[in-house]
């Protein structure tokens, strides 16, 4: 009896082992990718703070542009042109000038995935509020 209770929490501890090695691949794939950990819940008050912070210097207080950079909300970013992927990857890797001509946006290295959740979570309240859908 005791070598198989041996047995079967040996493997359950495997199996427990795996799963969570699988998890912390998944979060490290995703945090190289500029991408949130799976389920995480965007907070629209600490996007607008990390927008403050971080975009608005360029894209103009609630979005709405400056001479440095364009208006997050306008047709043009709505989800249906750019998806939320857009905001992670212009985040993480800047933005080669392509629809204006404010030139290129630079990759903002000091914002996790996490806080850019949060700022889409904020762009898309503001582009609602405006009839931008
Ligand atoms: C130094 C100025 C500057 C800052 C700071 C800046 N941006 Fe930008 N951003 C730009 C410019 C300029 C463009 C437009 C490039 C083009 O399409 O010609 C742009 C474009 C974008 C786009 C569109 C990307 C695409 O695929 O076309 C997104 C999304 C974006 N910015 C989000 C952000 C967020 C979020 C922050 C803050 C974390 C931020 N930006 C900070 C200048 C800036």
């Amino acid at each position: 009896m005791l070598p198989m209770i041996r047995a079967l929490t040996g493997a359950l501890l495997t199996v427990t082992l795996v799963a969570a090695c699988g998890q912390a691949d998944d979060a490290e794939r995703l945090a190289r990718l500029g991408l949130p950990t799976t389920g995480y819940m965007a907070d629209v008050g600490q996007g607008a703070a990390t927008y403050a912070a971080k975009c608005r210097e360029c894209h103009g207080p609630a979005a709405r542009g400056t001479d440095k950079g364009p208006p997050l909300v306008h047709g043009y970013y709505v989800p249906n042109h750019h998806a939320d992927l857009a905001f992670y990857r212009a985040v993480k890797q800047g933005v080669v000038q392509h629809h204006w001509e404010f030139g290129d946006m630079p990759a903002q290295p000091d914002v996790t995935p996490e806080r850019v959740a949060d700022i889409i979570a904020y762009v898309r309240g503001l582009q609602q509020k405006q009839g931008f859908r």
